[in-house]
């Protein structure tokens, strides 16, 4: 199981140690200054029970939240719920978070971690409202395919932690990863939201909210590449 330990260095610079040369980058010197919205991987396991301003709000986590875009439409669509995105480089979580610090918004909270970690070690079982992957890395080569998110132990995980009715919505624009994916998604005990009524969704039914493209799914939809997605339920 692949996974890392990030943040570390703004963990240190929180301490006031200095970066390492090479580390001199502008964005590790602004995280200092979005404490209040951007958490380490460390600080997140520490805080996670007063993460939000209101903790009686059903908690939703991207993972792989890039520059936030989507952390921010969901933020903003859904007052009644608190949302958390998660990346692994400075750079993108940096600039998520600066949209909520920018917009003064208390339900929102981004974190450099692996979205693995957090779920094993961070989140307490049956409680998330919904976890969203979107256009996770497809890693398309064979020999590449071990280093993708959603294997068979994430999914397992991911069961684990989701509420009764909770939700997994993902996208991606590769058809195998997509089949593979759905195939292990349902085998662990998770229902489409399609078979529930037979309707196609977009998004779940309790996400408010009209577009959800991800900046991803725009290049994509740029090219003319298609994508496939869908909402699984825990039963
Ligand atoms: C291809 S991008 C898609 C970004 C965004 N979801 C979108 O649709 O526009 C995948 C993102 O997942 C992040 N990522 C990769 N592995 C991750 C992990 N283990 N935990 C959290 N984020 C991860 C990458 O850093 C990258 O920002």
């Amino acid at each position: 199981m692949l996974m890392r330990k990030v943040g570390t260095i703004i963990d240190n610079l929180r301490k006031g140690e200095k970066a390492p040369d090479r580390h001199e980058n502008p964005y590790l010197k602004e995280a200092i200054g979005l404490s209040e919205y951007l958490l380490t991987q460390a600080e997140l396991g520490e805080k996670y029970s007063s993460l939000f301003t209101d903790m009686t709000k059903p908690i939703v986590v991207e993972i792989g939240c890039y520059m936030g875009k989507t952390v921010l439409e969901l933020v903003e669509n859904n007052k009644d719920k608190n949302i958390l995105g998660l990346d692994i480089t400075y750079k993108r979580v940096v600039k998520a978070a600066r949209k909520l610090k920018r917009n003064h918004l208390d339900n929102g909270r981004i974190a450099i971690c692996d979205g693995m970690a957090f779920l094993r070690d961070i989140v307490p079982d049956n409680s998330l409202l919904g976890v969203c992957v979107f256009f996770p890395d497809p890693w398309p080569k064979e020999r590449h395919e071990k280093n993708r998110l959603l294997k068979a132990d994430f999914i397992e995980i991911l069961f684990s932690k989701l509420s009764p009715q909770g939700f997994f919505w993902f996208k991606t624009d590769h058809e195998q990863y997509f089949l593979e994916t759905q195939k292990k998604v349902l085998h662990s005990g998770f229902i489409s939201d399609d078979e529930k009524d037979f309707t196609p969704r977009s998004k779940p039914q309790n996400i408010q909210g009209d577009s959800y493209e991800t900046a991803f799914q725009k290049l994509f939809t740029m090219k003319g590449v298609p994508f496939y997605q869908r909402v699984f339920i825990k039963p």
